[in-house]
């Protein structure tokens, strides 16, 4: 056997901690698989005397994590977090000081994806991130290396653990989005300030890097449409599935005319389509790659162990001498994104509406709809108890989004419709 890969750990949380107990578990087969010892020289965390799963008895510690890129470690896994801060320094600092680069962190690459990716570049090491998004599912490495002989039309992923159980649990139990939180955050399924999950912004991170990997651009967080899963209610839930449908949080990336749409939302999908099927905490990823045909993977999209087990396969790669672009295309050559022109992207929508049971109602809010162009394909109306508010759903036929969101901002202001009425697209694969 040659050299070892010198590795050290900055963090020693769920993930960090996990991968240095399976390097020293499964060392001897994994040396085998990588061609070379994986030897952890050194680690950092923020607290030193913390009782860990891992022995770090006999490992070089560095109080400031950013100073392993002074140790003789060749790599620097960075598994602290946040888009800003430590983890930055962390990566920026290994990469100038020559060495590769391994991180799970979907914030920091969504930001600053770019220019870390150019740094190693410049400096002909590695930035690898399979653990960023969707934990074991090997998707990275999939969009990078593997689906790209006929160029990706799009990828639509379930990314986001925490929204899945929430909605699964919804639908299960009938229960409110606030009462299904709650438990989730007892169970430790969420977190306890649960903002960037439920509101979409973690599938957002984790959609801009999919993006960048399946159409050669910078990831972009700015052309995404985000909206998270706070106001799905439990009528939503029993509507989709008298309609064939079940709500999941989509990251949606798609090539739309000579642009590229990109949208984080609460989405129908077709109650037979493999992606309706992912349930609880999982993850999945559906891409259409063309003529080459459609591909689904699906898997455990967070937890320690499916995590840590994309880091080690990332330091494995870098074992063998695999140090591509971390995009698959230098970061020079990574196109800005053109947003899809405005009104291109169209689908079915599903429209629920909270009004007063009053003569005219219905004519009104047709009346709006007919305005912008919105096709009606079918409609129910429920809840006749006296003086309560009814609702009404209705199905459109393909409409674009912008129409949709035209005629709903003239009928939110009626004095008949009770609250802000909910739109959610119909995903058509
Ligand atoms: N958990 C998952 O399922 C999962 C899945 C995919 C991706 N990720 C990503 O993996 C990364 C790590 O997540 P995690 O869940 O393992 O986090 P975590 O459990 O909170 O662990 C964070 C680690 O970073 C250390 N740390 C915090 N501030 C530090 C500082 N200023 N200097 C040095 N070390 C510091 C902590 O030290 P102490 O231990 O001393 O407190 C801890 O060991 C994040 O980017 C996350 O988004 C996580």
């Amino acid at each position: 056997m040659t050299e070892p890969l010198g590795i050290a750990l900055a963090g020693l949380g769920t993930v960090g901690g996990e991968v240095l107990k399976t390097l020293q578990r499964h060392g001897p087969e994994l040396s085998q698989r990588a061609g070379r010892p994986l030897e952890v020289v050194a680690v950092s965390a923020r607290n030193r005397n913390k009782t860990r799963a891992a022995d770090i008895s006999k490992l070089k510690w560095f109080a400031d994590a950013a100073e392993l890129a002074g140790s003789n470690a060749d790599v620097v896994v960075e598994l602290i977090g946040g888009e800003n801060g430590v983890a930055r320094r962390v990566a920026e600092a290994a990469l100038h000081a020559g060495k590769h680069v391994v991180t799970g962190n979907k914030a920091l690459l969504a930001k600053h994806g770019v220019r870390i990716a150019g740094l190693a570049e410049d400096k002909g090491r590695a930035l690898k991130f399979e653990a960023a998004v969707a934990g074991g599912i090997p998707i990275v490495k999939s969009l990078r290396e593997s689906l790209i002989s006929q160029g990706i039309v799009a990828v639509r992923g379930i990314l986001n653990g925490t929204c899945n159980y929430i909605l699964t649990n919804m639908e299960a139990t009938g229960r409110l989005f606030e009462e299904v939180l709650r438990d989730a955050q007892a169970l430790g399924y969420a977190e306890s300030d649960p903002a960037l999950d439920i509101g979409g912004g973690d599938t957002a991170h984790k959609l801009a890097l999919l993006s960048g990997l399946a159409f050669g651009i910078k990831p972009d967080l700015e052309h995404m449409t985000v909206e998270g899963i706070e106001r799905i209610t439990p009528d939503d839930i029993r509507f989709a599935r008298e309609f064939g449908f079940r709500i999941k949080l989509l990251g949606v990336a798609r090539r739309v005319g000579s642009g590229i749409e990109q949208r984080v939302q609460p989405a129908m999908v077709r109650a037979s389509t493999p992606l309706a099927d992912v349930d609880g905490a999982f993850n999945a990823v559906h891409v259409d790659a063309g003529a080459a045909g459609p591909y689904f993977f699906e898997g455990r999209g967070a937890g320690a162990a499916p995590t840590a087990s994309a880091v080690i396969a990332d330091l494995v790669d870098i074992a063998r001498g695999s140090i591509g672009p971390a995009f698959g295309i230098r970061a020079n050559e990574l196109r800005t994104l053109e947003p899809a022109p405005v009104g291109a992207a169209s689908s079915a929508f599903y429209l629920r509406f909270e009004v007063l049971d009053l003569p005219g109602v219905l004519a009104e809010i047709a009346g709006h709809l007919a305005q912008s162009r919105v096709s009606i394909e079918s409609m129910i109306q429920r809840g006749r108890a006296h003086g309560a508010p009814v609702s009404i759903v209705m199905i459109t036929h393909d409409t674009p989004q912008s129409a949709v969101e035209r005629a709903l901002k003239a009928i939110a202001t009626s004095d008949k419709v009770r609250a802000r009425p909910c739109m959610i697209p119909m995903e058509a694969a």
